[in-house]
């Protein structure tokens, strides 16, 4: 069987960072695009002379043409630009929302049966823009951002109960932001519900509560550390497990920003809810139960989510 093509739309950091972990779990032929000249050239080069020393078969070439992702089966966006000092969101939201028109022409004309992941912010409103730009069906394009969330919960939560990363699971609801939902009731140490944990003593509802606050501030403290760009390691690996799950049917349960049809009574929008992905993309969306404290804090997430969403269409009429 022919390997898989995965074409990554920008090749900064987590484009770079998705490339070789691409290259190491033999996921398939990588093609790296990017407007800027040599960068996606020379990540593809170098990872590629990686490749004897990891001991994996990838091709891996970089590009400024559209037309090299053509037939690409996976393809992940971080086009864009990410917030500056003194940047407000509208003008994030302005300049980006005008990337993802090239890449959604880009999408349509040479991939328009691929799986498209998008990572690029403010998250669930571009992947809304994207998704009507290319015009692809909505369960084959999806935005990164619950399992990210998800996984720093986890982290936290793993350091907190002195226990393996393995052993925690956890889900992060609604807009990819402050607003996010951390899911408590719904996360466990090896099925044992954190409210559980609370009551048996492993920590107190005051550290939880810390917990689930480092969460949501999870980007922030990465970019206040960092000061120069935002996180790459973990969205790129979080991506990658979302490309996985798609190109060997794995069918694993990820949230991740998907399109909603009635779920969680929404429509013909995108927001941070539990999905499976397989071979057919967003296979079923897990539309689980909400008690009333859950319900009022996700609809404070939609309602961010619905803000940009209208930004969008000011900006951009044709997305009317
Ligand atoms: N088409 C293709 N690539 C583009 C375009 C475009 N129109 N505009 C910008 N790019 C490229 C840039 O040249 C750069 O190489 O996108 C790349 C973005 O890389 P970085 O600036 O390193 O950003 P990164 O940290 O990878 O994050 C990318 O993901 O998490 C989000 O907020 C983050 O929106 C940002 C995105």
């Amino acid at each position: 069987m022919a390997r898989s093509k995965i074409a990554l739309i920008g090749a900064g950091q987590i484009g770079g960072t998705l490339a070789h972990l691409a290259g190491l779990k033999e996921l398939g032929d990588i093609v790296l695009f990017d407007i800027q000249e040599g960068i996606p050239d020379g990540k593809a080069l170098d990872i590629a002379e990686s490749s004897p020393v990891d001991g994996f078969d990838a091709r891996l070439v970089g590009t400024q043409s559209y037309e090299a992702i053509e037939g690409a089966d996976v393809v992940i966006v971080t086009a864009g630009v990410p917030r500056k000092p003194g940047m407000s969101r509208d003008d994030l939201l302005e300049i980006n929302l005008k990337v993802m028109e090239q890449v959604g022409a880009g999408l349509k004309k040479y991939a328009p049966d691929a799986f498209v992941i998008c990572i690029t912010n403010p998250l669930d409103a571009m992947v809304w823009a994207l998704q009507k730009f290319s015009g692809l069906p909505g369960n084959k394009i999806v935005g990164m951002a619950g399992v990210l969330d998800s996984a720093r919960f986890r982290y936290f939560l793993a350091e907190e109960f002195n226990v393996s990363v393995e052993d925690v699971t956890a889900f992060v609801l609604g807009g990819h932001g402050d607003s996010m939902v951390p899911l408590v009731r719904y996360s466990t140490v090896a099925g044992i519900p954190l409210p559980d944990l609370v009551k048996m003593g492993w920590t107190t509802q005051e550290r939880l509560d810390k917990i689930v606050q480092r969460t949501r501030d999870g980007g922030a403290e990465i970019v206040s550390l960092l000061k120069t760009g935002s996180a790459f390691y973990a969205p790129a690996a979080s991506a990658i497990a979302m490309a996985e799950s798609y190109l060997k049917d794995k069918k694993r349960v990820l949230p991740c920003a998907a399109q909603l049809s009635g779920e969680y009574g929404l429509d013909q929008m995108y927001v941070g809810v539990p999905t499976v992905i397989g071979a057919g993309g967003v296979e079923r969306v897990v539309d689980i139960s909400l008690d009333r404290s859950e319900r009022a804090d996700f609809e404070k997430s939609v309602a961010t989510v619905q803000g940009l969403i209208e930004a969008c269409r000011k900006i951009q009429p044709a997305l009317n």
